[in-house]
């Protein structure tokens, strides 16, 4: 039997490699998010590094922070974005050894990434660690991707290029430049290269690409994802698709300009720091159109949350996204970023994107795949879709909650001081009283590996047993 067309139509498309990528898309965000537990009890209990060089907490956060946001995030997107592609331009991948090639390499990047990391063997720039070689993998790969993508959309049935199709675009676009211009670096040896940029220079060019990496790695591309999972979920059309265009233009016009925020009160002129506020600023417009559309998209189907699990993934995280791009441009204002840079309040934002928003979403489609692609009606069970949503929910908001209230005390504490004009408390007074905080945001992550594993199972019983579960509430893909 030919299982995979059983809930899916046209046999010539590739779906071999969206399965391979929605398959991997659970694997590496169990193992990004296994290494995130790890340091966030290296962080509580310092002693679990174990004095080991290659599992110390400083190998283990790139690894994390790779792990999560290109295996995991990566995965995630690359599989989406060659399914939405091929199902809304009718018409199948223009070559299916390309596609091939694209998932294989990709796998090898991350398997050496995850090789030369804990060795110490990195560029030290945050987000793009990995060394010169793995660099120029990462653009062969990455450019394959981008001839597949829109070598397909060239050679595609229907007259409109979908809206989702403009997002995956702009990220893999994006994507390409920022990673050749901030990656350009002198080799010295097979493992060591240097940065061609230097001084304040390298610094705006890091955090062009570091911002950029978030607005279109972690946002366009997911916003890709929204466009047709959401719709396709809810059974309902997107809500206005006037207003997508608008977000789609006036995002990617806007992101590109608020790397400076990362830099404030650095030696970055002056006047780029507050170019970056005022567009970060901004960004808050099209953003919260984006999350509207995509919630608006929900009328007349708000029922349907609830006794759909996937759908509760999808909207949570839409407010998700809300939330942390409310509280973004809230951090780029120079006075309250002053405030808040260097503590952990920078890592609660970060993970009510990351956890909130991407993974969430990234789980939601995931799950709406995994069926049809593995030629079932249905999960396994929806009663462990709905134990997932909610430990992922409760998980998100132990380790948000923690990094807030931990971030306003640390950045209270250091800037607190006595009649005299000397400082009330020491640095190690507030690492000690953020003790609290580090237990509870390794407890929320945990709870939220957990929801992971339970995804794994449910999968794995999905693909190999296929036994259907009573409630009808996953529609077809077609
Ligand atoms: C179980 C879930 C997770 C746990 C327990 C976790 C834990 C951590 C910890 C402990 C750090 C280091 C914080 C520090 O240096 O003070 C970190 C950093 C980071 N994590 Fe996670 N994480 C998780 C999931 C994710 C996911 C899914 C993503 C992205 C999609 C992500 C993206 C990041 C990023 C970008 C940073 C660096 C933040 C910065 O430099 O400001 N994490 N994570
Ligand atoms: C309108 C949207 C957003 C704006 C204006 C914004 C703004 C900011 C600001 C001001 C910081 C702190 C910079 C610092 O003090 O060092 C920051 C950090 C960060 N944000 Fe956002 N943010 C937005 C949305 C998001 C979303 C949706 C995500 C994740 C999916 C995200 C991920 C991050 C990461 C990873 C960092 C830490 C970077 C680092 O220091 O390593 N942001 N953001």
């Amino acid at each position: 039997m030919n299982t995979v067309n059983q809930y899916l139509d046209h046999p010539e498309y590739n779906y071999k490699v969206v399965k391979q990528f929605a398959v991997m898309t659970i694997v590496w965000g169990i193992v990004g998010m296994l290494v995130g537990v790890i340091i966030a009890a290296q962080l509580a209990w310092p002693a679990l590094n174990f004095d080991l060089s290659w599992f110390h907490f400083g190998r283990l956060r790139p690894l994390h922070t790779n792990a999560v946001i290109f295996a995991f995030g990566g995965s995630a997107l690359m599989g989406t974005s060659l399914f939405v592609v091929q199902r809304t331009c009718q018409t199948p991948l223009i070559s299916n050894k390309l596609a091939a090639f694209v998932f294989w390499g990709w796998t090898l990047v991350i398997v050496l990434a995850a090789i030369t990391l804990p060795l110490g063997i990195t560029t030290s720039k945050e987000y793009a660690e990995l060394e010169w070689p793995i660099d120029v993998l990462i653009t062969v790969v990455w450019v394959s991707y981008a001839v597949l993508f829109f070598g397909t959309i060239t050679k595609r049935k229907a007259a409109h290029i979908y809206v989702a199709n403009w997002f995956y675009g702009a990220f893999i676009v994006t994507v390409a430049i920022l990673h050749v211009v901030n990656s350009a670096a002198i080799p010295v040896s097979l493992t060591k290269s240097y940065s061609i940029f230097s001084g304040t220079t390298d610094a705006m060019i890091q955090w062009w690409y570091g911002h950029n990496a978030v607005g279109f790695f972690l946002t366009a591309g997911f916003l890709g994802i929204m466009y047709y999972f959401v719709p396709k979920q809810a059974e309902r059309p997107v809500f206005s698709y006037r207003l997508s265009i608008v977000h789609f233009w006036a995002l990617i016009a806007i992101y590109i300009w608020a790397g400076p925020h990362h830099l404030h009160y650095t030696a970055l002129p002056n006047w780029a720091q507050n170019v970056g506020m005022a567009m970060s600023l901004i960004l808050l417009a099209p953003s919260w159109g984006g999350m509207i559309n995509g919630m608006m998209t929900l009328s007349g189907a708000w029922h349907k949350l609830r006794t759909d699990p996937i759908l509760r993934f999808l909207v949570v995280s839409l407010s998700f996204y809300g939330m942390s791009t409310f509280e973004g441009p809230m951090m780029s204002i120079k006075t309250i970023n002053s405030l808040s840079h260097y503590t952990d309040w920078t890592i609660g934002h970060v993970h009510s994107g990351a956890l909130g928003w991407v993974a969430m979403i990234s789980i939601g489609a995931t799950y709406h795949l995994i069926p049809p692609l593995f030629g079932r009606k249905q999960m396994y069970s929806i009663g462990l879709i709905n134990a997932h949503f909610w430990l992922a929910t409760i998980g998100t908001v132990l380790y948000i909650a923690s990094m807030w209230v931990n971030g306003l005390m640390q950045g209270l504490m250091w800037r607190a001081y006595n009649a005299d004009g000397t400082l009330t408390y020491s640095f190690v007074e507030s690492v000690a009283a953020s003790y609290p905080g580090y237990v509870v945001r390794f407890l929320g992550g945990a709870i939220f590996l957990l929801g992971m594993f339970l995804m794994a199972y449910n999968a794995w019983r999905t693909a190999r047993s296929g036994t259907e579960a009573t409630t009808n509430v996953q529609p077809q893909v077609a």
